[in-house]
């Protein structure tokens, strides 16, 4: 037996979604570190690029249409930069493309960490990297997102409009049951965020969810906040939380303040997690399209390389998503500021740093040690 035995080459086909305004800049930014991961781990990545968001739909009038949909399903993930641009009327891009996708493919969870990396300094003083690493859990398909309502007497000083707020027991219990998945790999700790004094009817759902869930994870810890008091206690104790588990509204608000403390939109990630299998996930930083800097090379890339890096702990390619965390962070933390535009680097150079500090970290094995991170915790969660 002589003949060395190569590995199959796994193939993953991802499809990207550049989008608008800085969504191109982060998404080529993040190219070189994936093929440089791609290379050095041995996997083969198959891009396919997709026009949608606010230029696309200008010009041929489509938002996300069924036929799209139908060739995005078949990749094993989305690759997402920003969408939206002032020319196009609010709502339309997000109803049209990013909450049909949501909900098309099922995508459950919105996993968003917050974790302030090593020499990243926090707007708030009272967060350090010793006292701040959470993951906010997200419910993405349900909620007041799902659009119902209606207004009677429009134009009118009579106006009355209704927003409905739609929430299942299904919809709560496969984002509760993954929440404590996840709490399980982390420190055991999962709180409840909702606003259950006022919403008596969602809160006590999703209340009674969590206590029936709970008791398959006696081991983890439960408790329950109010959204309100959430954005008191998150930016002056961090530390008070593991993994917060909320509906799709709320979640969306507090993870902007998960956002701010953390060093800012630039550095945030997020997995829009399909948890069956039977569609992609899609991966794009928490930042929007930011039209006023686009173009002149500002934007900051790590949100959308570290959602990069959970794309792959989902595909299934920890080691590879490790090293791209490690890499992202340690280059991250070089850069004068955790946001806003760099006096020292552009977003293409950022991005190639990151892809140079992956193939150097693979010949003087001086990665950064993140200790236990999302991403061996996602992949262990998906892929157990
Ligand atoms: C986000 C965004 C979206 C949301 C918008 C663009 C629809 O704010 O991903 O947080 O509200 O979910
Ligand atoms: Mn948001």
């Amino acid at each position: 037996m002589n003949a060395r035995t190569e590995d199959p080459i796994r193939t993953h086909r991802i499809a990207v979604v550049p989008g608008d305004g800085i969504g191109p800049e982060v998404v080529d930014a993040s190219r070189p570190a994936l093929l440089a991961l791609a290379k050095r781990f041995r996997f083969k990545l198959e891009f396919t690029e997709y026009g949608l968001g606010a230029a696309h739909f200008t010009a041929t009038g489509e938002l996300l249409t069924d036929e799209k949909l139908d060739a995005l399903r078949r990749h094993d993930a989305v690759f997402f930069g920003a969408m939206g641009d002032p020319s196009v009327k609010p709502g339309l891009l997000e109803r049209g493309v990013i909450l049909k996708m949501r909900v098309a493919f099922q995508q459950a969870a919105n996993v968003r960490p917050v974790r302030l990396y090593p020499g990243v300094q926090s707007p708030m003083k009272s967060v350090t990297p010793e006292n701040c690493d959470l993951i906010i859990v997200r419910e993405n398909t349900e909620g007041s997102y799902v659009g119902g309502g209606s207004t009677m007497l429009a134009g009118t000083p009579y106006a009355v409009a209704t927003q409905d707020s739609v929430n299942t027991a299904f919809g709560i219990h496969r984002v509760v049951d993954f929440a404590f998945r996840l709490a399980m790999q982390r420190r055991k700790r999962l709180t409840l965020c909702h606003k259950k004094n006022v919403l008596v009817h969602a809160g006590e759902l999703w209340q009674q969810t969590v206590d029936t869930v709970g008791r398959q994870y006696p081991e983890v810890t439960v408790d329950y906040v109010h959204v309100d008091a959430m954005c008191f206690h998150l930016p002056l104790t961090p530390e008070r939380f593991d993994v917060v588990v909320t509906d799709n509204l709320f979640g969306d608000i507090i993870t902007d303040l998960g956002a701010m403390i953390q060093g800012g939109l630039g550095v945030s990630a997020s997995a829009n997690l399909n948890l069956d299998g039977n569609a992609p996930s899609m991966f794009e930083p928490i930042h929007g399209s930011a039209p006023d800097i686009a173009g002149k090379g500002w934007a900051n890339p790590i949100g959308a390389l570290l959602s990069g890096a959970m794309m792959l702990s989902s595909l299934g390619e920890p080691a590879a998503a490790g090293a791209l965390e490690s890499a992202a962070v340690a280059v991250l933390a070089q850069l004068p500021g955790p946001s806003g535009p760099s006096m020292q680097a552009t977003t293409a150079e950022v991005g190639q740093r990151v892809a140079d500090r992956i193939l150097a970290d693979a010949t003087n094995g001086s990665t950064l040690d993140l200790g236990s991170t999302i991403n061996t915790q996602l992949c262990a969660v998906l892929h157990s």
